[in-house]
């Protein structure tokens, strides 16, 4: 692990939010890899843990705008459990401590209003908002005819929730126009935009699809398995 990675993580530990340090390393190096052809785009900022890890990579790289689209109003599940939510100053705060807020432009709107008036190509984007998969298909929908080919669409939360879940099953694993599908734990997809992909690269989606189903199996007897093993352990301690 490089220097810079093990400073990010530091800083990104002390931000409230649900992405391992894995994918944000993978966010880190797709937006490094960035040429400039295109913005990068985040969908679902919440209180910028990902939108650190997109500028720094970006930075590392070509120094690519990142436009951080999120209503700062939280998500239904957000909604279900706090009362009123503002993410926007914390948002704020979190970028100015990393020192990337010359690199990010807040879009305090939903991801919807904001494509109506985004004139942009984009190279790169996260999409991480409302889980729904109405929502989730939406924005898949607005923003795909904006990314650039070679560009990449990345997914978060395609393990435990529907909605993203079936999304990338549809629209990445069984496209025409997505090739290099991978997965990094626990829950992130991402793929190359083309214009038609190859035979090779349907068989190869086709492949990824599967390991993604055997990965989602053994996530999910563990975390039954963890249950089972609480509740056994609570009976026994009972019994003593
Ligand atoms: C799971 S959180 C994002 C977490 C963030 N990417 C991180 O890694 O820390 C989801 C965010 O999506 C935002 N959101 C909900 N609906 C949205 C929409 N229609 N457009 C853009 N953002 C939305 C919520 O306000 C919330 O901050």
């Amino acid at each position: 692990m490089t220097k810079e990675i093990t400073e990010i993580k530091k800083i990104t530990n002390g931000v409230e939010g649900w992405l391992t340090d894995e994918e944000g390393e993978t966010l880190y190096n797709l937006a490094k890899n960035c040429t400039g052809r295109g913005v990068i785009v985040e969908i679902g900022s919440w209180k910028g843990k990902s939108t650190i890890w997109l500028a720094k990579g970006s930075n590392a790289g070509n120094k690519t705008k990142i436009y951080a689209i999120d209503p700062h109003n939280g998500s239904p599940e957000h909604q279900k459990v706090f009362e009123k939510i503002n993410t926007l100053e914390s948002f704020k705060k979190n970028i100015k401590n990393a020192k990337v807020e010359d690199i990010v432009y807040p879009i305090v709107k939903t991801s919807e209003e904001a494509a109506a008036s985004f004139d942009h190509s984009v190279e790169l984007i996260f999409i991480d908002g409302n889980h729904e998969y109405d929502s989730v298909k939406k924005d898949f929908e607005i923003w795909f005819p904006k990314l650039i080919n070679n560009g990449t669409i990345v997914f978060h939360d395609t393990t435990q929730y529907e909605g993203p879940k079936k999304v990338v099953k549809d629209n990445l694993y069984m496209s025409r126009n997505f090739r290099h599908i991978k997965f990094t734990e626990t829950s992130m997809v991402y793929a190359k935009k083309v214009e038609q992909n190859s035979t090779m690269d349907q068989i190869e989606n086709r492949c990824a699809l599967y390991s993604k189903y055997l990965y989602t199996i053994k996530f999910y007897t563990k975390y039954w398995m963890d249950i089972i093993k609480k509740k056994i352990g609570k009976v026994l301690l009972h019994k003593k």
